[in-house]
């Protein structure tokens, strides 16, 4: 196999999410959801990795493993707990984190919002609220003032195309069920204004959600530090096969298009790719019995990533980061296999001419997979989750192997 070149200031890097391994983020409306009896959640999060506090020894692990690079999210609903008033310990407690980054060689890439939102904000609508993107450039301008100067790279918010996705994948309309019913009461409003992040797909939410990114993107180039901003998509690469051709499209528009035409004038895309989308005449084209598959069910097809890449860079043109990609599997081999070819993917944009700044595999640590609970391993490093024991899976060398 040729050698692999990446440039070398190229970031690499594992990434996570708060409520996927901080642990008792008790303040989320995830949490809330997750303790509902008609919950759709396999489990509840509890102390997830307790990375909340253990991200010293978590960080030392990751530089010891080569990445120079780590994907995390700032939790909004424990910098501001109640609308308006902001936690000057908590703010501390990021800017120790992201402070560790920097002693151990790791560039922070700051995501502000992955999936959770702050229980007060709910209350008020979520984001089908007009006042939240207004409420959401509060909350970045307060966390860029304290960390800015420290902060590598920044998203603004994680996949607002979603909830989008998942209404094509999911044979049911979650927004009719006994758990939406119970979440808007839960938060004291009727079913219509339930604005949860993951899973709405009214056309109001995906405006409320771009209004805060632009908002959010002038607030963080206006406060200390000098660092790129853009926002992350979920992107599977849609192929057709034979008869397909005109519902790919169709499906490109609503999944991708849609929302890779307003990142014009963005400092990069975020590309988070884990499968491909096979559609025939009748639509999605499920994966035949005999594949490989991921524990989500999807098709193993890491030559996804080089679709995913080509599509992103060609409707924008601005630069991309891979900020996720992954397999999540309770074996390993298969996941180091997944991850080389991704990384030949990667190389192969690059040699194409497509600039491509970084690679984050999804992710550093076993961790909660929302409404999957612990089940599924997506994790470079497994967790005991009884003594909280971190243990390199051989995958967590895949970059070492590349350099
Ligand atoms: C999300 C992660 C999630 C991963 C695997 C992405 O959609 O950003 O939070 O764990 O996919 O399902």
């Amino acid at each position: 196999m040729p050698a692999f070149t990446f440039p070398k200031d190229f970031l690499w890097g594992a990434a996570t999410a708060a409520h996927q391994v901080e642990g008792n983020n008790i303040n989320s409306e995830s949490w809330v959801l997750e303790h509902l009896p008609e919950t759709i959640y396999a489990e509840p999060s509890g102390d997830a990795c307790d990375h909340y506090h253990r991200y010293p020894s978590d960080l030392a692990l990751l530089a010891e493993l080569g990445f120079n690079a780590y994907r995390f999210s700032i939790e909004w609903a424990r910098i501001e707990p109640e609308e308006g008033e902001f936690s000057y310990a908590e703010l501390e407690h990021y800017r120790r984190m992201l402070a560790a980054c920097h002693e151990h060689g790791i560039k922070p890439v700051v995501t502000f919002h992955h999936f959770t939102t702050p229980r007060w904000l709910m209350r008020a609508g979520g984001w089908m609220d007009e006042k939240t993107p207004e409420r959401f450039a509060r909350y970045c301008e307060r966390a860029t003032k304290h960390l800015g100067d420290l902060i590598s790279v920044a998203c603004t918010v994680n996949e607002p195309n979603l909830a989008m996705l998942l209404s094509k994948l999911l044979p049911f309309n979650l927004q009719e069920g006994p758990f939406w019913n119970a979440a808007a009461q839960a938060f004291g409003v009727t079913p219509d204004r339930l604005g949860l992040f993951q899973f709405v797909t009214q056309p109001q939410l995906r405006d409320v959600i771009f209004e805060a990114h632009r908002r959010a993107f002038d607030v963080l180039h206006s406060g200390p530090g000098n660092f790129p901003v853009g926002l992350t998509l979920a992107l599977v690469d849609i192929q057709a096969t034979e008869g397909g051709e005109h519902k790919a499209q169709v499906l490109r528009r609503q999944l991708a298009d849609d929302y890779l035409d307003l990142l014009h004038g963005d400092d990069f895309v975020g590309v988070q790719t884990y499968a491909r989308m096979l559609i025939g005449p009748d639509g999605v084209v499920p994966p035949g019995q005999d594949v490989e598959r991921n524990q989500m069910g999807e098709e193993y097809y890491p030559e996804a990533l080089a679709g995913t890449i080509r599509y992103a860079a060609a409707a924008t043109g601005i630069p991309v980061i891979v900020t996720e990609n992954g397999f999540s599997h309770t074996g390993d081999a298969l996941r180091l296999q997944y991850f080389q070819a991704a990384l030949r993917c990667v190389a192969d944009s690059l040699e194409s001419g497509i600039d491509v700044r970084s690679y984050f595999a999804w992710s550093a640590f076993d961790n909660f997979e929302w409404n999957s609970g612990y089940r599924p391993k997506f994790g470079i490093i497994a967790v005991d989750r009884a003594t909280q024991q971190r243990t390199p899976k051989p995958s967590a060398c895949t970059v070492l192997l590349l350099l």
